[in-house]
């Protein structure tokens, strides 16, 4: 009887102290490692600056009320049930939005103020995508032999996998958290603008393609499915090839032609700078050309405003979903010149990072996503 009760504390204790990406970790260990990289392992306070930034100047903190939770830390379940207020804890360092976080969302509710996710109440039941295997159901089973001499597991040895759900082929999984959100004043302080049109891609094979490294321990694949979703490193190299500049002369100048082939409008997230540096390189030297800036400023009283406090929207210039944007200059191009074209972004606005004290160069600096040199 003891032991039992022994037993009982220690599997107490243990799963109030386990993380609940460890046990991934042991199985899918090349995933994990990507995950670590990604801004869903880093979106708290703790390990997001510019997060923690807006945070302090946010008037719920004076009541430590965290409503960001939702989204940014859904797996502090202590949190996000109310049980305890926001604190430094494993769960906001390691895992805010942990690997189950997403596996288990069955379904998107709608909204207007902001979507709300729907996550299975099935214990270790996990949804997954697979052309091949769409709709099966993988029941884990173990088989035992010869009364349990020997035993044979077919499916993940851990858990079930539902390949049937159709949130994630067309990544409508993802829209729980990133398609919209309203403030107090029911005014869109972010909205990605979806548009399908004629693509094919979705929020998922764009950002999660194929890479090498296999998906699991016991079931050796070339590749899987890539986990390390971030633009805040410094090259957003997968990226890149959904922005397609090129260039058309013309006798008084140039037109330097954005397409965009993103299904969302390009840097949506009202911090951003997204900007186009356009330079020539004649004769040895290279000439500076004017900077174009895409932004987005919010606002209130035709002033601009923090994100609670904004009701209306001041300049849209901001790049649309599947849209070619064509920027015109007035320099004549010779033969022989070469048109140096960069396209990118600078986390956080160095304005805003000023009035928000981010001192950080790697917030404000700029970052390139594409770029071509044309030569004439
Ligand atoms: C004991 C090993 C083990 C553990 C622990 C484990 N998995 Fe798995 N998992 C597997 C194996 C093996 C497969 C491949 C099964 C198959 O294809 O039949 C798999 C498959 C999956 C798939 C579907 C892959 C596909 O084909 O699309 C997902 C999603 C997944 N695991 C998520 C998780 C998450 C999240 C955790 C942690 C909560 C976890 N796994 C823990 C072994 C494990
Ligand atoms: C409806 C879900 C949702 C809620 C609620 C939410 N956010 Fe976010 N937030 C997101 C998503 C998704 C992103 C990533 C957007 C992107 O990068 O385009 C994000 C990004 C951000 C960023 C940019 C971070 C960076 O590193 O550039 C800041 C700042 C931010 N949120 C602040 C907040 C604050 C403060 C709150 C609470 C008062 C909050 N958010 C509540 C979904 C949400
Ligand atoms: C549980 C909510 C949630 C879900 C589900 C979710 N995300 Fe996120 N995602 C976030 C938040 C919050 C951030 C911003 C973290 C930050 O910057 O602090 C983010 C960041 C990102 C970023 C990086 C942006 C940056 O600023 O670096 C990308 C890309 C991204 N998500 C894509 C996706 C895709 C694709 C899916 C679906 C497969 C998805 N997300 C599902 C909440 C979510
Ligand atoms: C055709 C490819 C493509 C598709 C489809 C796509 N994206 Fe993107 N996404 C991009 C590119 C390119 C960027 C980099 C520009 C940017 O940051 O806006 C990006 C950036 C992002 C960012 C970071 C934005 C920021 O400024 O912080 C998030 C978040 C994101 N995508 C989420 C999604 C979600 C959710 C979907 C599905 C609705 C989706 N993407 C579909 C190509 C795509
Ligand atoms: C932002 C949401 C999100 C998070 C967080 C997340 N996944 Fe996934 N995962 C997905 C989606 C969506 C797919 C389906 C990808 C596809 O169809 O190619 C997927 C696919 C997988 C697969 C199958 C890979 C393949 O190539 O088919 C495994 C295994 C997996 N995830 C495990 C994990 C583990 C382990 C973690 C945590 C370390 C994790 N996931 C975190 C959304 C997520």
């Amino acid at each position: 009887m003891l032991k039992f009760i022994l037993f009982l504390l220690f599997a107490g204790t243990q799963t109030y102290a386990t993380l609940e990406n460890t046990t991934c970790k042991r199985c899918h260990p090349a995933i994990f490692a990507e995950y670590q990289h990604s801004m869903h392992a880093k979106s708290s306070i703790f390990k997001d600056p510019v997060h923690k930034a807006v945070w302090d100047k946010h008037p719920d903190k004076l009541q430590n009320n965290y409503k960001c939770a939702k989204c940014h830390t859904p797996s502090d379940h202590h949190l996000l049930s109310g049980k305890s207020k926001l604190a430094k804890n494993e769960i906001q360092q390691t895992e805010p939005i942990s690997c189950q976080q997403c596996h288990k969302i069955e379904s998107i509710e709608k909204h207007t103020k902001a979507n709300k996710n729907i996550l299975t109440k099935k214990e270790k039941y996990f949804y997954s995508a697979n052309k091949e295997l769409k709709g099966q159901k993988i029941i884990f089973k173990e088989t035992h032999h010869l009364f349990g001499l020997f035993t044979t597991a077919s499916g993940s040895p851990y858990h079930d996998i539902d390949y049937g759900n159709e949130n994630f082929y067309n990544g409508n999984m993802c829209m729980g958290c990133h398609s919209h959100k309203q403030n107090g004043n029911a005014f869109s302080v972010c909205d990605m603008e979806i548009k399908q049109g004629k693509s094919k891609e979705t929020c998922i094979s764009c950002h999660m393609p194929q890479v090498k490294g296999s998906l699991a321990n016991q079931k050796q694949s070339n590749t899987h499915a890539f986990h390390g979703h971030s633009i805040h490193n410094d090259t957003p190299t997968r990226l890149s090839r959904y922005i397609e500049l090129s260039i058309d002369k013309n006798k008084n100048g140039f037109v330097v032609n954005i397409q965009n082939k993103a299904i969302h409008t390009l840097f949506p997230q009202p911090l951003r700078l997204n900007q186009l540096k356009v330079s020539i390189e004649r004769e040895g030297k290279i000439i500076p050309l004017k900077t174009q800036s895409f932004i987005k400023i919010i606002g209130k009283d035709g002033k601009p405003a923090m994100p609670w406090l904004a009701n209306e929207v001041l300049k849209d210039t901001l790049i649309k979903a599947l849209e070619t944007r064509q920027v015109t200059y007035d320099t004549v191009l010779r033969q022989g010149d070469i048109v140096i074209l960069e396209f990118g972004y600078h986390l956080v606005n160095p304005k805003a990072a000023k009035k928000l004290g981010i001192t950080d160069e790697g917030a404000t600096k700029f970052i390139v996503l594409t770029k071509k040199r044309v030569k004439i």
